[in-house]
């Protein structure tokens, strides 16, 4: 749709959306079926929640420190007075779902998944969007690791199957409140130590979160984090275990990975596990997916004590690196002439619907030189030709337009032969 703004120019999708228009649209399509199915054959359920939230849930959910709450949302107020945001991610609202549903009483494997928007206020560049689309995916309740694995084993199960290739799986352990503190002590004495030689923003985070200092895109503060100390020396025992035990899982599914200490991801609540698929040829923003384990963010938010660990896949920037050609579709168009034959050309596309036939009728009271024509330009796989005669014998000429050839017959019978 067109059409101009109070301005007088023509109105365009806010800056960092986009359209996904018929003609690409078949993809995403295809991707999602793909994904249903894969995510189901390992026991998720599809759960949907609102678009919009409290905005508290995300300041609690996915933290006070990230770049997601302290700069990139969508807030405003309602009408009543209370502050709205749309989701910039998704995990806060299945934990949200699960404490105010209770859906950890139901007794039924707590494996959830969803497809679906997301809105980030950021620099829009390639492959960074301000409205974009995830396939989330989040799990509770179960603490073992090779649950982790299985996470990642699935994830890359995914991408194969929809056959992104060349992509670099990178893992690591962030510990827990137990072990983070003092190796965030020893990381925040580092950068201090350095900080003239840090950005800003870099200095900021040595107060608030100095784990994600190892997030920075600039170069000169990347250079000074390489000689940081890393979280693998600081985990404790448990934690340690976790991952070695994670590690050993992700070797006998035989997934390729690569333990990357500077993964700490730009989340406040990962625990234990994070994990990212890359992919190393598309610059900047080359993450596909990532997740990792949030053991604590449930009883914060004053549920019960339940671990989770989950999942999310930009489709954008995996649609971006697909070559997947989406198959035309067969249907067949009905051209007519005269009031008679208009009538009853509307009873037969509804025929051929019914017996489960795609199929096209336009009403311009064209020629039927010009409806043949605009079949042909459509991609019709068949005409269906009903003139003053036909409807008067009843008895319809069918054209198959690859082969050019045309069979006359009762509508069953030219239905059949379409179906066959
Ligand atoms: P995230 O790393 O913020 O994690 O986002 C996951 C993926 O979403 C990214 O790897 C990227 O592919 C895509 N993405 C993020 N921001 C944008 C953007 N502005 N434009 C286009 N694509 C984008 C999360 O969102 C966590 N909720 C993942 C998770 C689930 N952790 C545990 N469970």
């Amino acid at each position: 749709m067109s059409g101009e703004g109070p301005s007088g120019r023509a109105l365009t999708a806010v800056k960092g959306t986009h359209d996904i228009l018929p003609g690409e649209v078949e993809v995403w399509q295809k991707v999602e079926a793909e994904t249903k199915r894969l995510f189901e054959l390992y026991g998720y359920k599809e759960m949907r929640a609102p678009i919009i939230e409290p905005t508290e849930l995300f300041h609690k959910g996915t933290g006070e420190t990230t770049d997601i709450v302290t700069k990139e949302m969508y807030t405003f107020e309602d009408k009543g007075g209370r502050s709205i945001t749309l989701r910039p991610e998704y995990t806060p609202s299945v934990a949200r779902a699960i404490v105010e549903h209770r859906l950890d009483l139901l007794g039924t494997p707590m494996r959830y998944y969803y497809i679906g928007p997301m809105f980030r206020y950021d620099k829009p560049q390639k492959g960074r969007y301000r409205q974009f689309h995830q396939v989330d995916v989040e799990v509770f309740g179960e603490k073992d690791p090779a649950l982790d694995a299985e996470i990642v084993e699935m994830a890359d199960a995914l991408l194969k199957a929809l056959g992104i290739a060349e992509t670099e799986t990178l893992v690591n352990s962030v510990g827990c409140r137990a072990c983070r503190p003092a190796f965030s002590a020893a990381l925040r004495e580092r950068a201090l130590a350095v900080q003239d030689k840090l950005c800003i923003d870099c200095r900021r985070k040595m107060e608030t979160n100095p784990l994600r200092i190892f997030d920075c895109k600039v170069e000169s503060c990347r250079e000074q984090a390489r000689a940081f100390p890393k979280i693998t020396g600081f985990l404790c025992p448990e934690c340690r275990e976790h991952f070695a035990a994670f590690r050993a899982h992700l070797d006998r599914y035989g997934v390729a990975y690569r333990h990357d200490e500077n993964l700490v991801r730009g989340l406040d609540y990962y625990t234990k596990t994070t994990f990212e698929v890359v992919d190393n040829s598309a610059g900047q923003q080359n993450a596909i997916l990532g997740g990792g384990r949030y053991d604590d963010m449930m009883k914060d938010f004053g549920g019960p004590d339940i671990c989770g660990i989950g999942f999310a896949m930009g489709l954008e920037r995996l649609i971006a690196r697909l070559a997947l050609k989406p198959e035309a579709r067969r249907f067949l168009y009905v051209v007519h002439q005269g009031e008679a034959a208009k009538a009853r050309a509307i009873e037969l596309a509804r025929f051929f619907r019914r017996g489960g036939i795609e199929t096209v009728i336009e009403f311009g009271g064209r020629s039927f030189k010009n409806q043949f024509g605009r079949a042909g330009k459509l991609g019709a796989a068949w005409v269906l030709i009903v003139g003053e005669d036909e409807t008067a014998k009843g008895i319809f000429q069918l054209k198959d337009m690859a082969a050019g050839t045309q069979v006359g017959g009762a509508p069953e019978v030219l239905l059949s032969g379409v179906r066959s």
